[in-house]
């Protein structure tokens, strides 16, 4: 475990480095993520280029002993290049090109972009690809950000219809899976096919309402596709001169829904994933189960240990500024990464720039670039981790419950929102929210991924079941393991068509019910009674015949009232609406108990408890979300690993304090 910063060195004179370096070996700083952004300075004009700067920086740094993560500075593409090749510029879905001035204004697809950043990247990789100093490598920044994954030029439009001439080899074919002969769109060759830009249709809401749904599906995966590509490109470029690691830095579960890359497939290509985290910003304030839900997922992702890339360290905003950080949040956010995961959590940034759009985003170090309360804190937290590295590898939680997340999934719940309050993301969340209300690590899977290592598995609304999944599925139930289904599940193809057999179609047979009608809850909802106590269902409500399964809940009213809401066939649940909070959270602590995984007595509230191994030490994070101090029950003997000293029966933490308990396993 260890810190880092982003730093920007070009923005501040050389004079200030000696300083900087002091300063951030003085808080156990031991690595810098630098130039993400500086394309104009390595080729200021078409093919000048101009490396001495970075080789100082590498070189001043690295002999400090401060290691470097190297960017592929592809998300600014400078002004020559744009007033050259104005094609370059990304097209959004109202068909308005984005402009030069702020940054990400480029379309993946541009084959002069992809072009000028591959000479880039070959030249930066060669040049730095055997440095000692250099220890990895970030491809772009937050790839998607702020809706850029999706171009809707001419150019993409071509490269869209190469994917789907390679995916439907006829016209035909793509007629038939796409069902274009409702309101005659009928095409008669691939160069015909439209991309779904806005306002092509009646357009209601200024989106892509009442476009075809397959389009639109093949559509988002063929942008995801594309950053994927671009990605690899850039990474296979640096494997040729480097045998550092690549990554690059994704964004939170939640700007994500609207980003449309398919993570998992993206993790692919990278060595290790790492992620943004602002808990506190001018756009509002992270619900505490949200960074753990966060948190999740990357470790998900690749099933190893992740980086956070950009950690909150300070007061942020653009325009305006959200709440600085009590004392303590910034060295706890740093134990809830390292608790949930995380091996090297990187502060943005390490001093607040005095120019340009982000003035009001706070860093370690204010404008002044003096020590403050936020260094102090770094600091100790910087010296503890040195000292908890020395103890201990890289920490994760041993998951035995895992929630499944489909990107594609996603994608078919945004096209069709089914019903309004109805949000994939928001959905997972809910079901993720009672686990860590009981400090019960779950982790994220896909379907088709192997199962055995959980003993409870959720499928929250999994519109699309391949093939490969429901075999997956089947085989994991036939073993024993307890699966939970619920309502939205299994109703529509790869195509984004909706199935023309009895919902849940593929996965009929194994959950041992028949969807016959639904009653989407809109403006209203149902009450429901069962093993999860009394509740409401308030979005979606199936109305279901139990084929060959037991009756486990029961609606209380509407016209359905008396017909099931929650089965069971074997250790297969049908869950067939949506339950409120407190019966959502009974319902948890039944499958727990169902499938051997062991709740606590009792939870206090804003304490998050995370039981992580190394393979040889078992290390138990107590950390207190609250602003007051309090005492936690401990159950066993341990030691604190930070300060050595032996723990018996509880524990006292400060306001926002962490305590790591740890004993080495036999
Ligand atoms: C992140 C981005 C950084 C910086 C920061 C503050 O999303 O990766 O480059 O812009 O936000 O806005």
């Amino acid at each position: 475990m260890r810190i880092g910063v982003d730093y920007y060195p070009e923005h501040w004179g050389r004079e200030r480095w000696e300083q900087d370096a002091r300063l951030m070996l003085k808080a156990k700083i031991k690595v810098i993520r630098v130039g993400e952004f500086a394309w104009s300075l390595y080729e200021p004009k078409e093919e000048v280029y101009e490396f001495a700067w970075m080789d100082e920086i590498i070189d001043f740094f690295g002999k400090k002993g401060i290691k470097i993560i190297l960017c592929t500075p592809s998300a600014t593409p400078p002004k020559w290049m744009i007033d050259k090749y104005p094609g370059i510029l990304a097209e959004d879905i109202h068909g308005n090109t984005k402009l030069f001035g702020t940054r990400k204004h480029y379309c993946f697809n541009s084959e002069i972009y992809r072009e000028k950043i591959r000479k880039l990247v070959g030249l930066i990789a060669k040049r730095y690809g055997k440095n000692p100093y250099v220890e990895g490598w970030q491809i772009d920044n937050e790839l998607g950000h702020g809706n850029t994954a999706r171009c809707y030029c001419e150019e993409c439009r071509k490269k869209f219809i190469d994917w789907l001439a390679k995916k439907y080899k006829t016209i035909e074919c793509l007629n038939k899976s796409y069902g274009t002969v409702f309101w005659s769109q009928i095409y008669n060759s691939f160069d015909e096919v439209i991309i779904p830009k806005a306002g092509t249709c009646f357009d209601f809401d200024s989106g892509t309402q009442g476009q075809n749904p397959s389009l639109l599906i093949d559509y988002y995966r063929f942008c995801s596709d594309s950053i994927i590509s671009f990605t690899k490109e850039s990474v296979d470029i640096i494997k040729k001169y480097s045998d550092k690691p690549c990554t690059s830095n994704l964004l939170d579960a939640a700007v994500n829904s609207g980003t449309g890359i398919d993570y998992f497939k993206l993790s692919k290509e990278l060595d290790f994933v790492s992620w943004d985290n602002y808990i506190e910003f001018q756009w509002g304030k992270a619900k505490m189960e949200t960074v753990s839900r966060d948190h999740a997922l990357l470790r998900s992702y690749k099933k190893k240990p992740f980086w956070v890339m950009e950690q909150q360290s300070g007061p942020c905003g653009w325009s305006k500024m959200g709440p600085s950080p009590d004392p303590g949040k910034l060295r706890l956010w740093t134990y809830e990464a390292v608790a949930n995961g995380a091996d090297t959590v990187v502060y943005f940034r390490w001093r607040a720039c005095t120019f340009g759009a982000e003035q009001n985003w706070h860093g370690i170090l204010g404008h002044d670039g003096k020590e403050n309360r936020r260094y102090a804190e770094i600091m100790r937290t910087g010296e503890e981790m040195e000292l908890l590295s020395l103890r201990v590898g890289s920490l994760m939680p041993k998951a035995r419950a895992a929630i499944i997340k489909s990107f594609d999934t996603e994608w078919c719940h945004t096209i069709f929102q089914n019903v309004e309050g109805f949000q994939y993301d928001n959905l997972l969340l809910s079901f993720y929210k009672p686990f860590y209300d009981m400090n019960i690590p779950v982790d994220f899977v896909q379907a088709e991924d192997e199962l055995s290592e959980y003993s409870l598995v959720l499928a929250p609304a999994l519109a699309f079941v391949s093939e490969e999944a429901k075999n997956n599925l089947e085989s994991y139930a036939a073993k024993g393991g307890t699966l939970v289904i619920t309502f939205r599940s299994a109703f529509k193809d790869e195509y984004n068509r909706m199935l023309p057999q009895t919902i849940p179609g593929p996965l009929a047979e194994l959950t041992g019910v028949k969807v016959n009608d639904y009653d989407p809850q809109f403006e209203k909802s149902t009450s429901v009674a069962g093993i999860f106590g009394s509740g409401t269902a308030d979005i979606w409500c199936d109305i279901v015949t139990p084929e060959d399964a037991e009756v486990l809940g029961l609606y209380t009213e509407s016209y359905f009232a008396g017909t099931p809401c929650l089965t069971r066939k074997g250790t297969v649940y049908y869950l067939a609406c949506d339950l409120d909070d407190k019966a959502r959270s009974n319902f948890t602590k039944y499958l727990c108990n169902q499938a051997g995984i062991e709740t606590r007595l009792y939870e206090q509230e804003g304490i998050e408890v995370v039981d992580t191994t190394d393979g040889k030490n078992h290390v138990k994070f107590i950390l207190n979300h609250n602003n007051y101090n309090t005492v936690i029950a401990v159950n066993e003997e341990y030691t604190d690993f930070l300060t050595d000293q032996k723990v018996v029966n509880t524990i006292k933490l400060e306001a926002y304090g962490v305590a790591v308990l740890g004993k080495h396993l036999r």
